[in-house]
């Protein structure tokens, strides 16, 4: 059974399976509970064996308003008017997906559009869990069993639904029909690893054919539509029923990525010349996605970490889009002029501004003023801070800079400031949305209390439990960003502030049992029994904050260790920083990096500035 996506009951996997294949999921759209539900529904039912697969996400769309108007004026002519609003959907956060299917500890996993990340793969083959990549090329073939795939899913054009080219931009370029791929596949990769077949087949004549060019299996998946147990509406099931293969088409009408679908009035539509077109994806940047683990390694070398002049070209062209601008009184590029150069004595990078007569740099009003550690040091310095998961330690950014301890430790600080989300903030949870509130604690306070909130003395002594530790409150909206808190006292008082200053009251707020939480302006406050072992009810759970809280204890117990209370705010500013451009956002290590550099701007560090500007 292909994984289809949005087509893919448990009841169609448990008969697949009963009569002798083996079942699979297309999670794509599904929340990680329901990934979970299907998992324990097929498993019951059958001998245990089924495969889950996801789509690896594109980055981000780039938004075009003009655009969006014309596809939701086209689309209101097929359907209902198109709210501006549907524009913002955002699919289901990958991570929790990923996290979920290897809880759900399948026999296969299997990716389409891309590659797992490498330390995905890693855990997969911790669990003995095999990996199927679908592939629409030789090339991708190649670059999946490098990766690691245990078996590779030739996808021929034939196949229904979306095609699984790796570059979205060219899934139309390279249209190969599934009996030239499959030798080619079986040539270059079948020594190495199975290669199962798909497109097209949905008979024995089909299966027979793909075994004889070298396939070990098959994957059939519009064959399997018209199934009772696939719960089709009757009429689609029957469109499929009475298609001849020349009654479909390519195209892009679903959702800006090519598929191939029943020719219906609304695809050719969509297919014709005079239709807007959906612009989702930008070529450079798939490119940069799908080389991110070799991109990483390169970017070592970029020379805007080794040499300082390419570092203020590249700083000056993140900050200067539109060329440079006073920071003293905001004039813009026609009044300002290069000076560097024209003396000796003036220093690299220097402009003139005719609006007020002043100089500057590219670091003026920045966290990087008055630094005089070069600029290609601070840029790697964002790009290791940026770029590793639970942190770098200033031990460390000291033997990666080659600057002193001491610099380095403020080097770090300065880019915490930097990460630090700064001004007006929007409530989190408006419309409806979900947002997770917990609390941890971590490192002991300075100054333990020996007496409890009732005025008792401690059972077990002063500085042991919670009440003694330092706390952290960290807000997390579902598929959004995270706000965290250092709270200087875990009690119902300052909880209750901080959630009503942060939340919409229109969201849906979940928490666990704990009795810090109640009396909030929430539109509903859900719980879950974490003291029952209930860890999810329905789309109720706290998973999200927790996994965020893993990740921060992880850095500060194993990268930081020694953190002073009076910092712990910049720490959480960090890991705030890093978890609210994640990955499954499609922020990657560069993309991560540049926005921090572009906050460097109208921050400065308040405390002991002008010791530390020396130091730094
Ligand atoms: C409705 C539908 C949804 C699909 N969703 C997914 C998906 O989520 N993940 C995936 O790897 N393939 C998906 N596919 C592609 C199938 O896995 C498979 O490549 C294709 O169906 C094979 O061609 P066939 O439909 O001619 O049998 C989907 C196919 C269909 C028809
Ligand atoms: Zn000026």
């Amino acid at each position: 059974m292909a994984p289809m996506a949005g087509a893919c009951p448990a009841s169609l996997a448990i008969a697949v399976a009963q009569a002798g294949g083996l079942g699979g999921c297309g999670a794509l759209l599904m929340r990680p509970e329901a990934i979970r539900a299907w998992a324990a529904e097929v498993r019951s039912n059958t001998n245990g064996g089924f495969q889950l697969n996801l789509w690896i996400p594109d980055p981000p769309p780039h938004r075009d308003a003009t655009n969006e108007t014309l596809v939701r004026t086209f689309l209101s002519k097929w359907g209902p008017d198109v709210p501006p609003e549907a524009g913002d959907a955002s699919p289901v956060d990958f991570v929790a997906q990923c996290e979920a299917i290897l809880d759900a500890g399948p026999a296969i996993v299997s990716s389409i559009m891309g590659l797992y990340p490498e330390a995905f793969v890693a855990r997969l083959k911790e669990r003995g869990i095999k990996w199927f990549a679908n592939v629409t090329t030789v090339a991708e073939a190649r670059a999946a069993v490098d990766a690691g795939a245990d078996a590779v899913v030739a996808q021929g054009m034939e196949a229904g639904g979306h095609r699984g080219a790796f570059d979205a931009d060219k899934a139309g370029e390279a249209l190969v029909g599934l009996f030239a791929l499959l030798p080619a596949v079986v040539d270059a990769v079948g020594h190495r690893v199975p290669v199962v077949a798909t497109g097209g087949i949905a008979d024995a004549r089909g299966i027979a054919a793909a075994l004889i060019l070298g396939a070990s299996a098959v994957q059939i998946g519009t064959g399997l539509l018209r199934t009772p147990e696939a719960k089709l509406a009757t009429a689609w099931a029957d469109a499929i029923g009475a298609a001849q293969p020349e009654d479909t088409v390519p195209t892009r009408a679903f959702s800006g990525r090519l598929g191939r679908s029943i020719a219906t009035a609304y695809v050719r539509a969509a297919n014709g010349a005079d239709a807007p077109h959906y612009v989702l994806y930008k070529s450079d940047e798939m490119a940069y996605f799908q080389n991110q683990g070799a991109n990483a390694m390169q970017d070592l070398t970029n020379p805007i970490f080794n040499d300082v002049d390419a570092a203020r070209a590249h700083l000056e062209a993140l900050r200067w889009p539109h060329g440079p601008e006073c920071p003293h009184c905001s004039s813009t590029s026609e009044r300002i002029i290069r000076v560097e150069g024209t003396k000796k004595t003036h220093r690299k990078g220097l402009y003139y501004c005719n609006g007020c007569k002043g100089q500057f740099t590219v670091t003026v009003g920045t966290v990087l003023e008055q630094s005089h550690v070069p600029l290609n040091k601070w840029l790697l310095a964002f790009y290791l801070m940026c770029g590793s998961k639970k942190g770098i330690s200033a031990h460390q950014l000291h033997r990666s800079l080659k600057v002193s301890y001491k610099t380095a430790w403020f080097m770090g600080h300065r880019i915490r400031e930097a990460m630090r989300a700064g001004g007006l903030t929007e409530p989190m949870g408006g419309n409806g949305g979900i947002v997770e509130a917990d609390e941890t604690y971590f490192g002991k306070v300075e100054n333990p209390r020996t007496v409890r909130t009732d005025g008792k003395p401690f059972k077990r002594g002063g500085g042991k439990g919670p009440a003694n530790k330092r706390a952290v409150l960290s807000l997390v909206e579902r598929d959004g960003e995270v706000r965290s808190f250092h709270i200087a006292r875990a009690d119902k008082e300052t909880v209750t502030e901080i959630v009503n200053k942060n939340v919409s009251r229109e969201a849906r707020l979940m928490t666990d049992e704990s009795r810090l939480y109640g009396g909030l302006q929430v539109a509903s406050h859900e719980r879950v029994r974490h003291a029952a072992k209930e860890y999810a009810r329905g789309d109720v759970s706290t998973n999200l904050v927790e996994g965020y809280f893993s990740v921060f204890k992880r850095g500060m117990k194993g990268v930081y260790q020694h953190c002073s209370e009076k910092h712990l705010h910049r720490y959480l500013a960090e890991f705030d920083f890093r978890f609210n451009n994640r990955v499954s956002k499609g922020v990657h290590d560069t993309e991560r990096t540049e926005r921090a550099l572009i906050k460097i701007e109208g921050k400065r560090l308040t405390y002991r500035r002008t010791d530390e500007a020396q130091d730094a």
